[in-house]
């Protein structure tokens, strides 16, 4: 079990700590060349993110699960830290203090909430309370049906407007995970009754056609930018970020289709 507690951290911290890192450079990128409190305040968040990174590259399976423990409550200290700056940003954009700087609010809004995300998973990992696989299932979909549909929205506006065909693939696929958050929604509304096994298993097998085809478009995306080969300002790395985050999402879906459809998990006995 403290096996587990440990891969699981290990695994948390070493994909989210990458993630946190990569948006304090894409916060700095879209700050003002005067900015320089706020753009010292980005390169901080990357250089201690960066080094978690490290850190959690250092450890094992096999580390002391109670070094881990300290190591998660450090890790959620800087995350705390880092959604404040997060927000402060929204703040500022929201009240027009920073006209002419090129961060979305609805990006800026987005990585806070991957961030609030991040560190509710370090609680729960540290609390040693998961919720119960059907609950999970739903809101972990919620969460990050939601993001997906956020990606498609900010590939279609980093875009040249001249990628007509590019544009209107990621407006669809904008339109198609909202859609699909809507119904992860409904479902959401009508449980405990909608947390049936055939219901679920129907959930994911939905949401993971939809999320391949959107991780297909963005590898494809990825491809055409590294080669120079599209009119954009997508960073090379932002295009990487979003296809990772997807790439986790399907992996999440896997997980939940295996407790859901493999030997009986005890969360899901009463739904079975
Ligand atoms: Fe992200
Ligand atoms: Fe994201």
């Amino acid at each position: 079990m403290s096996d587990a507690f440990v891969a699981r951290s290990l695994d948390e911290i070493r994909f989210w700590s990458r993630i946190m890192k990569e948006h304090s450079l894409f916060l700095k990128l879209g700050f003002r060349c005067e900015d320089t409190q706020l753009i010292n305040e980005a390169n901080h968040f990357y250089s201690l993110f960066e080094s978690i990174e490290h850190r959690a590259n250092a450890f094992t399976v096999g580390t002391d699960p109670n070094v881990i423990r300290r190591f998660n409550e450090e890790v959620h200290t800087a995350v705390s830290y880092i959604w404040v700056f997060k927000r402060k940003v929204l703040g500022l954009i929201l009240r027009c203090q920073l006209p002419g700087a090129n961060n979305f609010p609805l990006l800026v809004d987005h990585v806070s909430r991957e961030a609030n995300y991040f560190r509710n998973r370090l609680t729960e990992l540290n609390l040693g309370r998961l919720e119960p696989l059907p609950d999970a299932i739903i809101d972990e979909n919620v969460f990050f049906l939601r993001i997906m549909a956020d990606h498609a929205k900010f590939i279609s506006h980093l875009l040249d407007p001249s990628e007509r065909k590019l544009v209107e693939q990621a407006n669809n696929f904008s339109q198609e995970f909202d859609q699909l958050l809507f119904q992860a929604k409904d479902l959401e509304s009508m449980r405990p009754q909608s947390q049936t096994a055939p219901l679920l298993d129907q959930f994911l097998d939905q949401n993971r056609v939809s999320v391949k085809s959107l991780r297909d478009f963005k590898r494809t995306a990825r491809e055409l930018i590294e080669a120079c080969r599209i009119k954009s300002i997508i960073h090379p790395l932002l295009a990487d970020h979003v296809f990772r985050e997807a790439e986790h999402f399907l992996f999440i879906i896997d997980m939940f289709e295996n407790s859901l459809t493999g030997k009986p998990v005890q969360a899901i006995n009463q739904f079975g």
